[in-house]
């Protein structure tokens, strides 16, 4: 069946401020925690030695680039951007009164440069990035310091893009906390469950006051959660299994539970006591929490499977540990691929929450080869995108409801997980190496045009 898109159905693409930007000594930025993670997000370092190479310094050096990236995107069709702000470039430590306004009048330009194009920015308040200042000083989101510095943020930003960005998002895949920590909250790697669920906790309240800052300040605008949507399917149909399956989808479920309902389910009653988890809760918190979204975000890469078999193999796919689907084909780096997962995805979520979903996130990171006529043929890329906008469109045909698609990285980009240019998820070719040698040249790929066919067509060209 060829999938119907509404109208109204907005296109993108989505990168993240730390991952394209560079410039990360610019204009008064401070240090963030991305910064000090030269290896990706699964590594940290506490201190940076001069000369110390980190790819992310420079990028894909968006902040000088950005007018001809947009105009490549605009190329496109597209009708949306989403991107993030980088908190240090308006409060370098995180704890000052002040914003630092060069940062904020790069923002202004970049959501101006969209507006020519009639491209709407989607900002995410905090992409896996986060003031070193307030790590150091505070402890990060361990402190409940740290929900004031975020409101204060958050409304600066809000009152002065009220009129530029409508779509907002609180905190990128505010579920992997709990398997990266130093990039999710800014606590150590090996820190105890009861310290990072009162980090989650904190973080959970701030992004409830954003949300309703933001409805105070863009009463015309939206403001979703963004969840790595992380299904899983029980390994076989034995009872225990679909238990442990249960369980598991509910650790990065509880996420959205929250955030949609406004407080914390049940079930994550018997899990904290289990596992002697006392969280510190006041009761301000319980009617800050109270503040539901409007829209449910979400990155789509891979399913993986459960089993109570405590003997099977467990891989690690992005961020979550998971056993293999022997039904399924993977990436180069494992990621296992699942078109169909995407639409069960979907109509879990809607089923669940009843709230409009847009997928921010998706897509295939794979090595490209440059032709001797400068070509890049990636089918492949286009044979996955292809097959899980065919089930979007299955989705929307069960009945969800959707705003939208944001395929990940439509330029290539320093890749999160290992901090790598070689995994690449772009329509646009970078010509960057993972020692940080090459020009920096734009190149269009072939799913370049393929994009700007099925966008043109309103998704009618998908197979
Ligand atoms: C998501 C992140 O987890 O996956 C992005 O929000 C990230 O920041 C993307 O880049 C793809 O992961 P990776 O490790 O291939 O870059």
């Amino acid at each position: 069946m060829t999938p119907r898109f509404p109208d109204t159905f907005l296109w993108g693409g989505a990168i993240a401020a730390n991952q394209v930007e560079g410039a990360w000594q610019e204009d008064g930025k401070g240090i963030s925690t991305s910064d000090l993670q030269p290896q990706g997000i699964f590594g940290q370092r506490v201190e940076r030695k001069p000369g110390d190479f980190n790819i992310k310094d420079m990028a894909i050096d968006f902040y000088h680039r950005y007018p001809e990236d947009i105009r490549l995107f605009a190329e496109m069709g597209f009708t949306v951007l989403r991107t993030s702000i980088a908190w240090t470039r308006i409060f370098p430590q995180g704890d000052e009164t002040l914003p630092c306004e060069a940062g904020l009048a790069f923002y202004d330009r970049l959501f101006d440069e969209m507006k020519k194009y009639n491209i709407m920015p989607m900002v995410t308040l905090s992409h896996y990035e986060m003031p070193y200042g307030l790590v150091k000083n505070y402890g990060g989101w361990g402190s409940r310091k740290t929900i004031g510095f975020f409101e204060h943020y958050a409304r600066t930003v809000l009152e002065r893009y009220k009129d530029k960005v409508k779509y907002w998002l609180t905190f990128n895949e505010i579920n992997m906390s709990l398997h990266a920590p130093f990039t999710g909250v800014g606590l150590p790697e090996n820190s105890n469950k009861q310290t990072i669920y009162q980090a989650i906790h904190h973080q959970l309240v701030a992004g409830a006051r954003a949300t309703k800052a933001c409805h105070q300040i863009v009463p015309d605008g939206k403001i979703g959660n963004m969840l790595l949507g992380g299904l899983l399917y029980p390994l076989s149909c034995k009872p225990a299994d679909m238990i442990e399956t249960l369980q598991k989808n509910r650790e990065w479920l509880f996420f959205g539970d929250v955030q949609v309902r406004g407080y914390y389910p049940a079930y994550m009653q018997r899990f904290f006591s289990e596992n002697g988890i006392e969280l510190a809760i006041e009761e301000q918190d319980k009617h800050d929490l109270r503040a539901p979204i409007d829209f449910i975000s979400f990155s789509y890469y891979m399913t993986g499977c459960v089993t109570a078999d405590k003997d099977q193999d467990v891989k690690r796919g992005n961020i979550l540990d998971m056993v293999p689907n022997p039904y399924l084909p993977s990436s180069e780096w494992g990621w296992q691929i699942d078109p169909q997962g995407l639409r069960l995805l979907m109509n879990e979520l809607y089923d669940r929450y009843q709230k409009p979903l847009f997928i921010v996130e998706n897509g295939l990171g794979a090595r490209d080869r440059v032709e001797a006529d400068g070509s890049i043929n990636d089918d492949y890329r286009i044979a996955y995108l292809n097959d899980h906008l065919v089930q979007v469109g299955e989705a929307i045909a069960d009945g969800v409801e959707v705003l939208g698609y944001t395929s990940w990285g439509p330029i290539d980009l320093v890749s999160a997980s290992r901090a790598e240019f070689s995994k690449r998820y772009g329509f646009i070719y970078v010509d960057r190496n993972d020692e940080g040698q090459g020009t920096l040249a734009r190149t269009r790929k072939k799913s370049f045009f393929w994009y700007q066919d099925v966008i043109k067509s309103q998704g009618a060209s998908l197979k």
